[in-house]
């Protein structure tokens, strides 16, 4: 496992990031502990979670299967909420779930109208003065507005947001726009999540034909629009990689890793098996001609803002003074 600095805090972690959100949903404990145990003998120390996955449940078997390991690890949780008190106790019940005293990174979830950044940034300044997190970050922000937030830090001397977690795979690119380019000038790590986009590019859809039982697809209403959209581009990434001699969802990882502005990968699974698949993705070096072969399968005209996440926010995304 390679590791790479996490922005500007001085600190590394492994270019994977273990996801959990599938711990306690897809996965029960006794998976969720393979799966642990399967990154951290893989060198992986870097885990993202987050207090809204399946109603705290994630966070309550990480907090049992943690035991013994955190020294290893760097642990993300969010808060999925714009009110500054609930930013403030929020990270006590995520930590009373997760069995510990302090995460290293406390992650914004979303953004949402009717944001004050200046009260928002001065709860995360209490949280990180209490001891209760070492860094904080965001999710799903658009880049003028991690900006704008960040101002208001530096305007009083509070922590910065270091990181942005946003949705990127060959299909979505939209953060290519401003989102990744901003983010590199200004020295924010990019946690990726939705590399496989749902799994679409893991291999196990086939365009036509029916949906795997024992997956996603079968209750997530999104894996058939999407097969259906993009069915050709996903039928050639799957050709691709099996020319490459490559997992397709190999493939997603390694075409991620081309960009300079990617510091993290979150890999998604539901079992160990899927994970033990991913690992080879992060020694794969696509060559310029091979990222821009993959890149032109999907008809992805950059369009939007992490694939249309921002869409709405552009609309309606008001803050408050
Ligand atoms: N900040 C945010 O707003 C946000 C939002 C979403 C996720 N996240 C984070 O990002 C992580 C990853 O997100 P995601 O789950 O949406 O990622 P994803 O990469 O789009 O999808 C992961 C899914 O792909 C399938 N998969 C993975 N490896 C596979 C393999 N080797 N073979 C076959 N199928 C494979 C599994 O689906 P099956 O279960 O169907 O097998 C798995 O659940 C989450 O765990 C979470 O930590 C953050």
């Amino acid at each position: 496992m390679n590791y790479v600095q996490f922005g500007a805090t001085g600190q590394q972690v492994s270019e994977m990031c273990l996801g959990t959100m599938m711990f306690g949903d897809r996965c029960d404990q006794a998976e969720s502990d393979r799966i642990l145990a399967t990154a951290i003998d893989h060198g992986i120390n870097f885990v993202d979670t987050a207090a809204s996955y399946v109603n705290g449940r994630t966070e309550e078997i990480l907090g049992e299967i943690l035991k013994g390991r955190r020294d290893k690890l760097f642990i993300a949780t969010k808060v999925n909420n714009i009110d500054p008190q609930v930013i403030r106790t929020s990270i006590d019940e995520s930590l009373k779930r997760l069995q510990l005293d302090a995460v290293d990174l406390y992650l914004l979830h979303w953004p949402k109208a009717g944001m004050n950044p200046t009260e928002m940034m001065s709860a995360l300044n209490d949280v990180v003065k209490a001891g209760k997190a070492r860094f904080v970050g965001c999710c799903n922000f658009p880049a003028w507005l991690l900006a704008h937030f960040n101002a208001v830090a530096a305007q009083n001397n509070w922590p910065s947001l270091v990181c942005n977690q946003i949705p990127y795979n060959p299909i979505e690119r939209g953060v290519e726009v401003e989102v990744l380019p901003s983010a590199l000038a200004n020295h924010i790590a990019i946690t990726v999540y939705r590399p496989l986009i749902f799994g679409i590019l893991a291999g196990k859809y086939r365009p036509g034909e029916a949906i795997p039982e024992d997956s996603r697809g079968n209750t997530d209403p999104r894996i058939p629009r999407w097969l259906e959209k993009y069915g050709e581009g996903i039928t050639h990434f799957n050709q691709f990689a099996a020319d490459h001699k490559l997992h397709p969802a190999q493939l997603a990882v390694a075409w991620l890793r081309y960009s300079p502005a990617v510091t993290t990968p979150i890999i998604g699974v539901s079992s160990a098996r899927q994970l033990e698949a991913s690992f080879p993705g992060f020694e794969a070096n696509l060559s310029d001609a091979e990222y821009a072969e993959v890149t032109a399968m999907f008809d992805t005209a950059v369009k939007e803002e992490a694939g249309g996440a921002f869409v709405g926010l552009r609309r309606d995304l008001n803050l408050v003074a």
